[in-house]
C-alpha cells in the first residue's frame, strides 16, 4: 500500500501589520471590542501588487525546500483560496509558472476556511490511488483586497497570508481519516455577492459596494461550534480514536470564542489547542496551512503524534482531517 503523508511545510505573511490600534483610525472600534469578541491584536496585509499567487510563492519554496524536492518534482499543485488573482487563469496556474514545475497538473480548489483540509484530503485521494506521487498543496488568500474598509463588522477580522505542505507517498498510514462536508443552503451568510455569473461587475455593483464580503457574522457563529465539533468526532470515529487521543487540535482560526467553545465540547484543555488568531485573524485557507506549519515549526508536533486539522467557512463547508505524524 502507499499511503499519503506531508514532508514539508512553509508559510509566509505579507509584512505589512495592522494592528487594532490601526483599525480605531479607521472604523469606529476599538481594540477592547475586538480583543475580548475575536481574539485578534494584529493581521499581516498584502500590498497593492501582492497576488494571492505572489504570497503563495515563498510558503511553497520553503515547503519544497524542506520537503528536499525540486518543483520539477511536482506531479500537481493544488491550491485552495477564495481570493484568487483571477477568475482564470487559476492561481495555482500562476504558482505553476513562477515554480517551473513542469509536470505538475494545476488547480484552485474554493472551499473557503475549509480549503486547505480539503486539498489535502483531495490530494490524498491523488497519491493513494497511485495517480500522483508529489503533490504541493497550499492555502493563500489575499482577503484584504475583498474587505469593506468601511464596515467595522468585518474589516477587523481578516488578514491575509500563505501556508504550503508538500506531500508525498510513504508505507506508513498518516492520513488516518477525514470528514468533509457541505450545506449550500447557507451559501448567504458569508458571500461575495457580485462578480460572478449571478451578478456581473457593473457601476450598480460597485457602487453599492458588492464586490465586498459580506457576513451575517451572529448566525455563522452559532453553527461554527456545532459543526467544528461534529466534524473533528466524526473523523475521529472513522479513525476509531477519540479526542483523549488528540496530541494537538489545529481548528481554523476565525474567533478566539469559537475555538475554545470547541476545545471545551470535545474536552481538550487549552494547551493542546493551538492559536495564532491573535497574530493573523482569519486568513480563510491560510489560517489552518500557517497554524500547521508554525505548531510544526515550534515543535509541538512529533513523531507518532495525533494531529486534528478542523475548519469550517462560506459555503457552508466544513472539513476535519485525523493526521498520525510519521
Ligand atoms: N467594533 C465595535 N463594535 C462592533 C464591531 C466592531 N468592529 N463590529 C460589530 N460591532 C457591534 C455591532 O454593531 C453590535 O452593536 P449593537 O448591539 O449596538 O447592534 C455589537 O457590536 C454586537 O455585534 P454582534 O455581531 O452581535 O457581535 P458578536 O459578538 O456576534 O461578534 C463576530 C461578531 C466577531 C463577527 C462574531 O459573530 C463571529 O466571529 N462570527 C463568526 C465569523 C466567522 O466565523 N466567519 C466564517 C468564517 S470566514 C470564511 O469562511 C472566509
Amino acid at each position: 500500500m502507499r499511503y499519503a503523508r506531508i514532508i514539508g511545510l512553509g508559510k509566509y505573511l505579507p509584512p505589512k501589520v495592522l494592528t487594532n490600534q490601526d483599525l480605531e483610525k479607521i472604523v469606529d472600534t476599538s481594540d477592547e471590542w475586538i480583543t475580548t469578541r475575536t481574539g485578534i491584536k494584529t493581521r499581516h496585509i498584502a500590498q497593492d501588487k501582492e497576488s494571492t499567487s505572489a504570497i503563495a510563492l515563498p510558503a511553497a519554496r520553503l515547503a519544497l525546500k524542506r520537503a528536499q524536492l525540486s518543483a520539477k518534482d511536482l506531479d500537481a499543485i493544488i491550491v485552495a483560496t477564495i481570493t484568487p488573482d483571477n477568475q482564470f487563469p487559476s492561481t495555482a496556474c500562476y504558482l505553476q509558472h513562477y515554480l517551473k514545475a513542469e509536470k505538475a497538473a494545476s488547480l484552485d480548489i474554493a472551499a473557503a476556511c475549509a480549503g486547505f483540509i480539503y486539498a489535502l484530503v483531495y490530494a490524498q485521494g491523488l497519491i493513494e490511488s497511485g495517480i500522483a506521487n508529489n503533490i504541493l498543496v497550499v492555502g493563500a488568500e489575499t482577503l484584504s483586497k475583498l474587505t469593506d474598509w468601511e464596515d467595522r463588522s468585518t474589516c477587523v477580522l481578516f488578514g491575509d497570508g500563505a501556508g504550503a505542505a508538500v506531500l508525498s507517498s510513504g508505507r506508513k498510514k498518516s492520513f488516518l481519516a477525514s470528514s468533509l462536508g457541505a450545506d449550500g443552503s447557507y451559501g448567504e451568510l458569508l458571500i461575495l455577492p457580485a462578480g460572478g455569473s449571478r451578478l456581473p461587475t457593473s457601476k450598480k455593483t460597485v457602487k453599492e459596494k458588492m464586490h465586498f464580503i459580506k457576513m451575517k457574522g451572529n448566525e455563522l457563529f452559532r453553527l461554527a461550534v456545532r459543526i467544528m465539533v461534529d466534524a473533528a468526532k466524526d473523523a475521529l470515529k472513522k479513525a476509531n480514536l477519540d479526542s483523549t487521543k488528540i496530541k494537538l487540535l489545529v481548528p481554523h482560526q476565525a474567533n478566539i470564542r469559537i475555538i475554545n467553545a470547541v476545545a471545551t465540547r470535545l474536552k481538550l484543555p487549552s494547551h493542546m489547542v493551538y492559536l495564532n488568531i491573535q497574530r493573523y485573524g482569519n486568513m480563510s485557507s491560510a489560517s489552518t496551512a500557517i497554524a500547521l506549519c508554525e505548531a510544526y515549526e515550534e515543535e509541538l508536533i512529533k513523531k507518532g503524534d495525533i494531529v486534528v486539522l478542523d475548519a469550517f467557512g462560506g459555503g457552508l463547508v466544513w472539513g476535519a482531517l485525523v493526521i498520525e505524524w510519521v
